[in-house]
Order: C-alpha cells, then structure tokens, then sequence
C-alpha cells in the first residue's frame, strides 16, 4: 500500500507495524485543509434524536457531571467548560461515513464509529484512558492534549466518568484543525478546548473475550442438536436418595461432550456477531419501494448501494450482513464480496447477479439495507 498523507506520509504498514497498539503517533495536517463535516447546530439537531447515542458532560473545577442524551437542552455556548459527545454520526451523515471509511485500511472487523465532541472553552472530559485504539482529528478550533504512558491507570471513585487519580502527562500538543493524534489502548490522556472546539474521534472495536464467549454459547443453544433421553436399565437401589450417582453423571457427561465447536461454528457466529447493528441503529425502509421487477431492472442499469447502517462482511462461502448470514455458491459469493469491500455494485455487475442474490437485494432494499445507485 502506498504512503498516506492521511498517516503523515507513512504507508499503513509501517504505521500497523510501529505504532498501532504501540505508542502516539502526531500527524501534523492529516488531513491538509480540513473543515468541519458538519455544522455545530447539526450536531446539537443529532444530540437530540432517540436513535443517536449522545453524552453531555458538564464540570465544575474537578467536579463533572455527565446525562445521556436524548438532549433536549443544552447549556449556553457562552457557558464555559461543557461538552457534547455524539456517538456514530457516520450512521447519519454521509461525508462523515466517507471519512471513517478512509481508515478502512484496518478491517471493517475493527472498525466501531466516528464520535464528535463539541466542546466550550476550557471543555475535556477529564485525563482518562480508553480501552480502545483511537484516532483524534481536530475538526474546529483547537485543543490541547497532554498524553503519557503511565502504568498507575488507578480512577477516582465515585465519578460518572473515568478520570484518572494520578495523571501525570510527558507530552503536550496543540492540534489545529487538520491535525490528528493516534492513541493506542491505555495510552493516559487530556484533551483540553482552546476556545470553543470540535474533535472527530475514529474509534475501534475489540470485543472482550467474556463477551464473546456469553453470546457464542447463545449462539450455540440455538444450533445443537442432542437426540434421545437419559435412561438407566441398570440403575440399582439408592442407599443415599440424595446422592448424585456417578453413572448418572459420567453418562450426561458423554453425552455432553459430544457438542464440539467447528470453525464453520465460529466463523458464523463471528460474522453475524460483528455485522450486527447497535441495539439503537434503525434502519428506513424505502418509501413507496418499486415493484420487484422494476426493482431489477433498475438495479441492472443504475447498480446498487449498501446503506450507511449496513455492516456486510464476509469469508469463505459465508456472507453476512446486518447480523444475518448465508452460504452462497462461487459466483454469488465473488459479486457479494466485490459489493461488501466497494459497498457498491455497478448495473452492468448487478446484470450477472443470480436470480437468488436479485430477491436477496430486493428485500434489503425494502428493508433500507440498500438502495439504488444515483
Ligand atoms: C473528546 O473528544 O472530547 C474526548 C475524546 C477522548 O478523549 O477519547
Ligand atoms: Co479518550
């Protein structure tokens, strides 16, 4: 892959291999020029929907406070040291969608949410670390980061947010418009508004292990298959009635361990754990959709385009999307894969679709999980 101004001039490799998951990266005008993606009062018509994930965050010297949205009221923006956080606005807006997909040289696997933070002079949400690996692009106006490496990642209790008890920074920044800043997980860090400001935070995903395995177990209860019944022709009479005896448990044992876990198991439950849309993502079906047939002609001729909201991922002969997944044969499976890494099919494409991936696009595009290309 080539040199990404977007990475200060450093190809993705490079960037993976020496400081994702490492240590900081400042990149100086990343982005050369860049002007905020969406107006303040955009942002504040978002904080306020239902279906858009928001946090308000107010402080007082050392004393925060912090409400989730719906926001129906925000502070003055002559009020100092206020914060609005607004989760996934790629969902909502499609400059901001093509932003977050300029990092799609890390799989989509990986990739959570753009966040805009609009911030008051003298806004943060405190030191803190995140769990995650982060890119923090200043969209408007400045702010001012102080990043360390500490190991002592002990919290002060009793706080709605996490704030760091001994934050000690080694390196401060001001970042302008433009400019962005990479964190690995841990990484202890401030980021402080310099006047009013606006902060685009690309965000990944890394399912803990414990969560995974929880919904991997659900996942499975509703696959297994285990015929027939306990029985026991030669069961003797109990002496301890309250006993468990041990030829009742070695044989459910038996039983039981014939449940085994394939790597078609895994793969399954992986692709529709992670194309799977947050609990507060809806989708808009079509308004008056065309009918199935003028659906298909259409398609053949303008091509098709997933939705903003659709995660579509796929391997192997599985294909998943919106947490839903199939097996497809090799012909659908290379158009499926072209339209999940391009998130668009041209018409000529779609013409050699098979009659089965055309009814396929015909429900998701009455569902709102893709639409007609322009
Ligand atoms: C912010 O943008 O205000 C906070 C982002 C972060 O520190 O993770
Ligand atoms: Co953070």
């Amino acid at each position: 892959m080539k040199n990404l101004t977007l990475l200060g001039g450093i190809s993705p490799a490079t960037f993976l291999r020496d400081y994702w998951h490492k240590k900081p990266l400042l990149i100086r005008q990343a982005i050369p020029g860049f002007k905020p993606l969406l107006e303040r009062t955009a942002l504040f018509e978002l904080a306020a929907r239902e279906d858009v994930e928001s946090r308000l965050i107010t402080q007082n010297q050392q004393d925060w406070q912090m409400e989730h949205g719906p926001q129906t009221s925000l502070p003055p923006l002559t009020q100092k040291q206020w914060t609005l956080l607004v989760q996934g606005v790629n969902l909502h807006d499609d400059a901001v969608d093509a932003l977050l997909r300029q990092f799609r040289f890390i799989p989509d696997s990986r990739l959570d949410d753009l966040m805009i933070s609009y911030a008051t002079d003298g806004g943060g949400v405190g030191p803190h670390f995140d769990s995650y690996d982060v890119f923090l692009l200043q969209a408007h106006g400045q702010r001012r980061w102080r990043i360390g490496a500490q190991k002592d990642l002990t919290l002060v209790e009793g706080k709605p947010l996490k704030i760091l008890k001994n934050f000690k920074h080694e390196e401060e920044f001001v970042l302008e418009p433009g400019d962005m800043l990479y964190l690995p997980p841990h990484y202890a860090h401030d980021g402080i508004a310099i006047g009013e400001c606006m902060t685009y935070s690309i965000g990944f995903r890394a399912p803990a292990f414990q969560e995974l395995g929880e919904a991997f177990l659900q996942f499975m209860a509703d696959s297994i298959d285990l015929p027939g019944r306990y029985a026991d022709p030669d069961l003797t009479p109990a002496k301890n009635p309250a006993e468990l005896q041990t030829p009742m448990v070695e044989r459910i044992a038996e039983e039981l361990n014939k449940m085994q876990f394939t790597a078609d198991d895994i793969t399954i439950f992986l692709g529709q754990y992670l194309s799977e849309p947050k609990a507060s993502v809806f989708f808009d079906p079509v308004d008056k959709p065309l009918t199935p047939a003028r659906f298909v002609q259409a398609a053949k001729k303008r091509g098709v385009k997933l939705a903003r909201k659709t995660q579509m991922l796929y391997r192997q002969k599985n294909v998943f999307i919106n947490g839903e997944s199939f097996a497809v044969g090799r012909e659908d499976k290379i158009l499926l894969a072209a339209l999940a890494n391009d998130r668009a099919l041209s018409g000529d494409a779609v013409a050699k679709a098979s009659v089965d991936v055309l009814e396929a696009f015909q429900v998701w595009y009455e569902d709102g999980w893709l639409s007609l290309d322009a």
